[in-house]
């Protein structure tokens, strides 16, 4: 993977380098895709965290795969749970996604004052989530910034109405990687 003057590569050639990096990055934004709050657990230690690297992977087994960043709290406590839950956020609730992006405070049954309950894994599943899944770590694959963990759901329900939209990366202003 050449970088050369902090761009990743490759870069085509004849084109200017810089140019293309934020070509290349809104051509990624423009990727749609949902945004979850990813529950994780070792032990005791609980965290949340927001992510939109997330999707199904396969249909036999059934197969989900979060890309975590390898610096995040969540990749710490994946590689030693082993656990992850998938929490479908209610569209309603942008807002919540703001508060799971550094690790959480864990109080008195809540992750950042939202209330909380460990799922069928012990993987913590955020009260209001609309839907939510419960994995085990299936297999891991190592993407240089990140780990693909691909979970096997153990479990899933809804907790509101099937029809409740779920939050998608276009409902906010925010964007991640490119
Ligand atoms: C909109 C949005 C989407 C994100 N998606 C991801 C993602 O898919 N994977 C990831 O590792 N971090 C993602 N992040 C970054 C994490 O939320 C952030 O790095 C967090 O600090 C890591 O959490 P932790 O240290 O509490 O585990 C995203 C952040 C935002 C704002």
């Amino acid at each position: 993977m050449p970088v050369q003057d902090g761009i990743v590569g490759p870069v085509p050639e004849g084109r200017d380098a810089e140019e293309y990096d934020r070509l290349r990055r809104r051509v990624m934004w423009a990727m749609p895709s949902g945004l979850f709050v990813i529950g994780s657990r070792a032990g005791e230690r609980r965290n949340g965290m927001t992510a939109n690297w997330v999707t199904q992977v396969s249909s036999t087994p059934k197969l989900v795969a979060v890309s975590v960043e390898k610096e995040a709290f969540t990749h710490e406590l994946v590689s030693d749970g082993r656990v992850f839950s998938v929490n479908v956020v209610d569209r309603e609730d942008r807002a919540i996604v703001r508060k799971f992006t550094k690790p959480v405070d864990v109080d008195g049954g809540t992750l950042n004052g939202f209330p909380f309950h460990d799922g069928p894994t012990g993987a913590p599943i955020l009260d209001q989530a609309v839907a939510w899944l419960d994995c085990r770590v299936h297999s891991t694959v190592d993407l240089g910034s990140h780990t693909l963990f691909v979970g096997e759901v153990a479990d899933a329900g809804f907790q509101k109405p099937e029809d409740t939209p779920a939050l998608r990366m276009e409902d906010t202003r925010m964007n991640y990687g490119g």
